[in-house]
């Protein structure tokens, strides 16, 4: 007997976070005992505080693509398997209204607690046990035994869905890589995503007075582009475009960022040299960029005299700048206020169809402990909905 006297899960699954829960939802379905077992007071709480309350739950565009991976193939068959169309779907069941803010995220019209009701409900035949922690993990024949708060329980299947170690204030720990590593299974190096850059002094001399200036860019690195908002701080860059970028730059890396990408800033100051010539060029750079930055940008490149003072040669090597805009951070503002954790659970370990561990039967990883992290805009949501769907169907 393996279980002597404890109580027995078909499933048991660690964390009551967006995966977890979801997981519960389809592992209940073929009327399995399932346990979700948190350590926090209360589920889902990042769903809840997501996309500023309103839950950004999915993108309309969302695709492997939009995915970052040592195996970019992994994600395709769960992403496939469970669609953004689908969590719509379920969205409507539960009379859960939406809108689309802009390229392609959905958010809730109402509070994102809607969602995590809806996650609960489709988990009620799930025992769900908050302010639980997990003591031990022991493989046990066919199975697993925990020891969860002192006590000792048994299961078939253990699921682990405790996310990655952004935002440790709000709960995260690094539980789910430490039970990969006890069972032997890679790891691929973690590090903080979707989060704010920081600069060296100097930079951060003529970067902080902007603090609260935003304006749409085009950023690059590492032959990586994207087309959003950039946010000055007191800290450094941040806004949607660094947030994305972030995931893609390392350390000593240069971002490119051009401040106008829908504008050719040489054809404009030719023609605003041709119209008033005695113009000074901040004030001209000022009708092309936030005032403010053109300011700082006028005094960085000591750009001073009027238009008519400019060479053609002298416009051009301005607008080049200006469209090329060359940083170099330093560092992140880390898992502090990171929303994703990128690396995690090599997918090499994994099945893509069922998430198991290949050598470990019965052990499952699902959502953002993964090595799978999607773009800001609801990827990474629509990754814990798929792959815990795709567990959920296996278990
Ligand atoms: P999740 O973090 O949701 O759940 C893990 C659970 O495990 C937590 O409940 C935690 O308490 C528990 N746990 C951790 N360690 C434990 C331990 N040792 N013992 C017991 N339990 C433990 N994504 C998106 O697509 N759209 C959005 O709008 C946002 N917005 C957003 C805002 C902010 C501020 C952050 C930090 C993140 C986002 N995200 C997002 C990212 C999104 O929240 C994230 O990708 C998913 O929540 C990941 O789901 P998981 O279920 O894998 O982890």
């Amino acid at each position: 007997m393996l279980n002597r006297g404890m109580e027995t899960y078909d499933t048991i699954i660690l964390g009551a976070g967006a995966a977890g829960l979801f997981c519960a939802k389809f592992a209940t379905a073929s009327g399995g005992r399932v346990l979700v077992i948190d350590h926090a007071k209360r589920p889902a709480e990042k769903v809840r505080i997501s996309g500023g309350g309103r839950c950004n739950f999915t993108n309309l565009y969302a695709a492997p693509d939009n995915f970052l991976s040592r195996n970019p193939h992994f994600a395709k068959s769960a992403l496939a398997r469970y669609t953004q169309w689908d969590f719509i779907d379920l969205l409507a069941e539960h009379q859960i209204t939406w809108h689309e803010k802009t390229l392609g995220q959905l958010f809730c019209d109402g509070k994102s607690q809607a969602i995590v009701n809806m996650l609960l409900a489709e988990a009620g035949a799930a025992e769900i046990r908050l302010s639980t922690t997990v003591d031990k993990i022991a493989r046990d024949g066919g199975g697993f035994r925990l020891t969860l708060s002192g006590q000792e329980v048994f299961a078939r299947n253990l699921v682990v869905a405790c996310g990655g170690k952004s935002i440790p204030k709000m709960g995260a720990t690094g539980l789910g890589y430490d039970i990969a590593a006890q069972f032997g299974l890679p790891i691929e190096d973690t590090r903080p995503a979707l989060v704010p850059l920081t600069f060296a002094p100097h930079e951060l001399e003529w970067i902080a007075p902007l603090a609260g200036t935003a304006l749409p860019v085009r950023i690059s690195a590492n032959g990586t582009t994207f087309e959003e908002a950039l946010l000055f701080t007191h800290r450094g860059l941040s806004g949607p475009s660094i947030l994305q970028i972030s995931s893609y730059w390392k350390e000593g890396d240069t971002i490119v960022v051009d401040l106008a990408p829908d504008r050719d800033i040489f054809e404009d100051l030719r023609n605003a040299r041709a119209e008033n010539g005695r113009r000074q060029i901040g004030t001209a750079l000022a009708t092309l960029l936030p005032a403010k930055l053109a300011t700082v940008i006028a005094s960085r490149l000591e750009l001073s005299g009027n238009l008519a003072d400019q060479s053609d040669k002298s416009l051009k090597s301005l607008a080049d700048a200006l469209h090329a805009f060359a940083l170099k951070p330093t560092g992140s503002e880390g898992y502090r206020t990171a929303e994703v954790t990128l690396g995690g659970v090599s997918t090499d370990a994994l099945d893509a169809r069922t998430m198991e561990a290949k050598t470990v039967p019965g052990l499952f990883f699902i959502g953002e402990v993964v090595d799978v992290t999607g773009w800001l805009g609801g990827y990474n949501f629509q990754w814990a909905w798929a792959s815990a769907a795709a567990c959920g169907r296996a278990i």
